[in-house]
Formats: structure tokens, C-alpha cells, sequence
């Protein structure tokens, strides 16, 4: 039950162009196009003669359910108007316009402001936002006149998606490379969103289960993977904040978070007091153990060492995260709105009702950790969120994509709210 339709807040209705340019990497993008559609975007595919010796439209047409436009000169038109207009309709109507994959040709072409086909002449007509993701061989991508025109752009306004290093289709190594889907849309993410409920707010949130250290070899732990917590991460980019993630998780970083990785309850504790001096939002997704070996051996505990029967390993209390800055907060009314999540094995309601009064916060997102198609390392979640006047929302099972959306929307209000106190 994994697979719940994602569907994303800030790109629902948006319209978005998707230009494709001749480079293998144009194949990739099938996905983006598939996955932009899927999020609720209206994506009109624009393709260069080039593009089109590697994909053909129809897999576009496929994929967004609408025409490709190719010429300029054809016989498509656009929401009724006459085609040669295709280029201005496209342009004034989108919220974005992505390059992807941006080949060194393309890209030389919009630097010199030239308009022979209809993707370039569509980019001198948008009034939008322009990303360009260029993909092309390492050589042709640090050659000095790629590099000259990407400048060139940059100096526009345009926005340019690094590309990542690695193995060419040549068998060459280098940078050049197109970015994964997922990174592609986290940089239109960024864009979209940096108007958002959340523009000039700085939110930091801890995610993920602390390990603490026995040995070098092991540690104590516990089942949460940060999902939620990264999920949050990207729904607070989406809503145009600034993020900083302190986070022990593997889970891909969304574009835009600055990540401080962490391993251990204090270590998560120093990097939280470092980050909230300014902090608007604090959210504390992480699972953080209460507890740590008292002592770290330096050396592996061997089998020998070990008595034959029974043993107990001492243990230290950890520090409460939310209960330092709950403290931090009656000295400073910094941050402004803080939340924090519960995870529950059994009293669901009456637990995260005592820890939102214990804790000091403003919101307490509470989860049954029981239940076996949601929370601890699945895709979806089901929780309800507590507030301090006693109100009570159920969301019932959705991706954690939708449920961070729902808490960051609550955590706006709240903040506007007191913004204007
Ligand atoms: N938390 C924290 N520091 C800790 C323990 C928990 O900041 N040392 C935060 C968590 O990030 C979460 C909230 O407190 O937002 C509740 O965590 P939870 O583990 O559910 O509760 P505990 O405080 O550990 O209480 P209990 O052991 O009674 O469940």
C-alpha cells in the first residue's frame, strides 16, 4: 500500500514548459514530464528537431495527455489562437519554464538571444522564471564558451541546475551529467514556492532516529528512517522558507535545505541550539533516544569479555530537545511556533494530549505506531494533530508528502497569527 498518487500542494494547476533539446539524456525526462503530470501540473512539452531523434512526441503526448509543440510554422495551434502565436501564449501563461535536459547548442543559442525554433523564441517571449539543466559531455560542458554563455544566463536571471558528475554515454567520466527527476523538480520546488506562506521564515526541524554509540562497531537506535522529517523539509521549501534539517537520515536532502547531519541526542541538541537563535519554526520530527550507553567502549566489546549468563549495559539519560527549548523559548519568545510529534504505542489521544502541555508546543502531531501501513519507514502516515485550544485534526492515511503539507499549512497560520499579535 505503498503507492498512494503523489500529488504535490504547489504544483497543482501550475502550468509549466518542459523544453527538451537534443542530448541523450532527453529520454530522462519522460519521467519528469510523467511525474510533473501525476503532482497535478499542467506541462506543455516543447521539443527541438534534435530532441526529437531521441524521443518522439507522442511519448510526451503520452505521458502529459497534451499536444508537443515542435515548429513554429505547424499546424498545432495554441488555446485557439493562430500558430505562429504558439511561442507568446506559451510564454505569458507559465508559472516556469525548465530546460532540461539543456544541450551546449540550446543553450549558446538562448545566450545569444536567438530565436530560430520555437523553444529559444518561446524563452525571449516567457515572462517566467527560466531553469536551464544542461546535460551534454564533461569536455563540451567546461569548454570556455559553454561555460561563457551559461554566465551570460546566469547574469539574465536565468536560473542554472548544475549538473552532476559521472559516466557518459561516451564512457567518458565528467561533469555533465542530468540531474535525477527528483532533484529536477526540487530545483522547480525552490522557485515555485519561494513566495510562498512561509517566504522569509527560517524553520529548522530534527529528523530521524539518534544513534548512540557502544563500541565502534554498534549502536543503539530505533526504527524511524526521517522520512517524515525530510518530507517536512521539503513542504516548508514549498512554502518559500528557509530550512535547516538536523537530521541523522540517509534520505535525499531536498534542494534548497541546508543539512546538518548529526549522529546523537547531544550532538542533535548542539546543532539545534547553534541554528535557533533566529528560528521562526522549530520542528521536532526526530525520534531521539532517551537514553545512551553511560560509557563508549574504545575498542570492539569482544564475545570473551562478556559474562556467559545475563548481562546489563549501563545506561545515561539523553537531554529533551523540546524541553530545551521549551526553557529557551519562556527566556526569549524564540521560536515562535514550535511543534512536536508523538509516537505512540497505545492511549494514543491521552499521551499526545500530556506531551503537548509537557513539552511547551504549539502542535503536536501524534502517530499509532502500531499500525503496520503507516509510520516507522513507510511512504504514508496517519496522524492527528493536537493544538493548544484543544482542537483535534484526523488525517487519515496519506503520503507523507500530503501529511507534511497539512502540518506546514497549520504551522503558517499559527505563525501569521502571532506575526500579528
Ligand atoms: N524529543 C526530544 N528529545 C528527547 C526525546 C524526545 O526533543 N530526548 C521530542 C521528539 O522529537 C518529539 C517529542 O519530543 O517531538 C516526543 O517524543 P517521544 O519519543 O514521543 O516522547 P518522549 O519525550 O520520549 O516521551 P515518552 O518516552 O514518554 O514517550
Amino acid at each position: 500500500m505503498d503507492m498512494l498518487p503523489e500529488r504535490i500542494n504547489l504544483l497543482e494547476g501550475k502550468h509549466i514548459i518542459l523544453g527538451v533539446t537534443g542530448s541523450i539524456a532527453a529520454y530522462k525526462v519522460v519521467a519528469l514530464a510523467s511525474r510533473l503530470t501525476q503532482a497535478g501540473a499542467q506541462v506543455d512539452v516543447i521539443m527541438t528537431d534534435a530532441a526529437q531523434k531521441f524521443v518522439t512526441p507522442l511519448t510526451f503526448e503520452s505521458v502529459t495527455g497534451r499536444p508537443v509543440f515542435t515548429r513554429i510554422w505547424d499546424s498545432q495551434g495554441y488555446s485557439g489562437m493562430p500558430n505562429h502565436i504558439a511561442h507568446v501564449g506559451l510564454g505569458e501563461g507559465a508559472d516556469l519554464f525548465i530546460i532540461a535536459p539543456a544541450s551546449a547548442h540550446t543553450l549558446a543559442k538562448m545566450a545569444a538571444g536567438m530565436g530560430n525554433d520555437l523553444l529559444t523564441l518561446t524563452t525571449l517571449a516567457a515572462d517566467c522564471p527560466i531553469l536551464v539543466a544542461p546535460a551534454m559531455d564533461g569536455t563540451m560542458f567546461s569548454h570556455p564558451a559553454t561555460q561563457a554563455n551559461l554566465e551570460t544566463l546566469r547574469q539574465r536571471g536565468v536560473i542554472v541546475i548544475d549538473p552532476d558528475e559521472g559516466r557518459f554515454a561516451s564512457g567518458l567520466y565528467g561533469k555533465g551529467r542530468l540531474p535525477d527527476t527528483t532533484t529536477l523538480m526540487g530545483h522547480m520546488r525552490l522557485v515555485l514556492g519561494r513566495s510562498g506562506r512561509l517566504s522569509k521564515a527560517k524553520v529548522v526541524i530534527t529528523a530521524g532516529g539518534t544513534r548512540e554509540a557502544l563500541d565502534p562497531v554498534r549502536f543503539i537506535t530505533n526504527r524511524s528512517t526521517g522520512k517524515q522529517g525530510h518530507a517536512l523539509a521539503q513542504a516548508a521549501i514549498d512554502a518559500g522558507a528557509s530550512v535547516i534539517l538536523i537530521t541523522t537520515s540517509e534520505q535525499p536532502i531536498p534542494v534548497g535545505v541546508t543539512a546538518v547531519p548529526v549522529q546523537t541526542a547531544q550532538e542533535m541538541l548542539q546543532a539545534v541550539m547553534e541554528h535557533i537563535d533566529d528560528t521562526d519554526v522549530f520542528i521536532a520530527s526526530a525520534a531521539v533516544s532517551d537514553f545512551r550507553p553511560a560509557a563508549i567502549a574504545e575498542q570492539k566489546i569482544k564475545k570473551a569479555s562478556l559474562p556467559e549468563g545475563p548481562f546489563s549495559i549501563e545506561m545515561d539519560r539523553n537531554p529533551d530537545i523540546l524541553l530545551k527549548i521549551k526553557a529557551y523559548r519562556q527566556e526569549t519568545a524564540i521560536p515562535r511556533v514550535v511543534v512536536g510529534f508523538a509516537a505512540e504505542s497505545e492511549n494514543l489521544v491521552e499521551n499526545a494530549k500530556a506531551k503537548l502541555h509537557a513539552k511547551g508546543v504549539d502542535l503536536i502531531v501524534a502517530n499509532d505506531i502500531t499500525e503496520t501501513d503507516s509510520g516507522f519507514g513507510a511512504d504514508n502516515n496517519r496522524v492527528v494533530i493536537f493544538d493548544g485550544g484543544g482542537g483535534e485534526q484526523r488525517v487519515e492515511l496519506a503520503t507523507k508528502t500530503r501529511i507534511a503539507e497539512v502540518i506546514i499549512k497549520r504551522i503558517s497560520r499559527i505563525l501569521s497569527r502571532k506575526k500579528a499579535q
